[in-house]
């Protein structure tokens, strides 16, 4: 059983995708055994009560740099044993140090379809924003390895999702979330829990 840690910020629907995987026995070898929020006022810490997950909070403020706050994470979750880390909704730059402690064993769930829409200051609903600025008629969802690129990690899963003439960015995001990140969040957890990816390059291989 591979041990998991997912990583928010705020709502944590992503998260809740994941718990109600799980129960579904969606990821029979993977189990959800921390979540670490940057936040104490994140509701995600809610959805982890309720599902009985133990949770810590990671107060950025707390911390001189993003750096210092990556340090006491590395130290956090190897101590913890994490096999695998989820990034859900997680909104700080982690760096380089967690990078090589986790090679290609930490996933990011992105709301477009990367490489569009991505990097730096893409990041909630300014993706959509400017998905709807630019025009686009299908966006989407992406699932990634997370490497020292923001946004630019060996891409796991993609689902496209349509753009409707009347979107607003919240729209998009409701439609983006429901039919592509709370889909395919779950199955790249369970790929990598049951040993199926395989990256090469930049290319990620799921075998049968
Ligand atoms: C999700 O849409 C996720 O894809 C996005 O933040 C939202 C978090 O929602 N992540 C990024 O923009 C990362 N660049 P949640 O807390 O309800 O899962």
């Amino acid at each position: 059983m591979k041990r998991v840690a997912v990583l928010v910020s705020g709502g944590g629907t992503n998260l809740q995708a994941l718990i109600d995987a799980k129960q579904r026995g969606e990821i029979p070898n993977g189990e959800l055994a921390l979540v670490v929020s940057s936040s104490p006022k994140a509701y995600a810490l809610q959805r982890a009560a309720a599902a009985k997950i133990p949770a810590i909070v990671l107060d950025r403020k707390a911390y001189a740099s993003n750096r210092e706050m990556t340090l006491a994470l590395t130290k956090l979750l190897k101590d913890e044993k994490i096999d695998l880390i989820v990034l859900a909704g997680f909104m700080y730059i982690l760096t380089s140090e967690l990078i090589e402690a986790y090679p290609n064993a930490i996933v990011n769930v992105h709301p477009a379809l990367i490489p569009s829409f991505c990097g730096d200051g893409f990041y909630g609903l300014h993706v959509h924003e400017k998905a709807l600025a630019y025009g686009v008629k299908v966006s989407g969802a992406t699932v990634h390895f997370v490497s020292e690129e923001c946004d630019g990690g060996p891409i796991i899963l993609q689902k496209a999702v349509p753009v409707h003439a009347n979107d607003t960015p919240e729209t998009l995001q409701k439609r983006i979330m429901e039919q592509a990140e709370w889909k395919i969040l779950p199955q790249a957890v369970c790929l990598f829990c049951d040993d199926k990816l395989s990256v090469e390059g930049r290319v990620v291989h799921i075998s049968e």
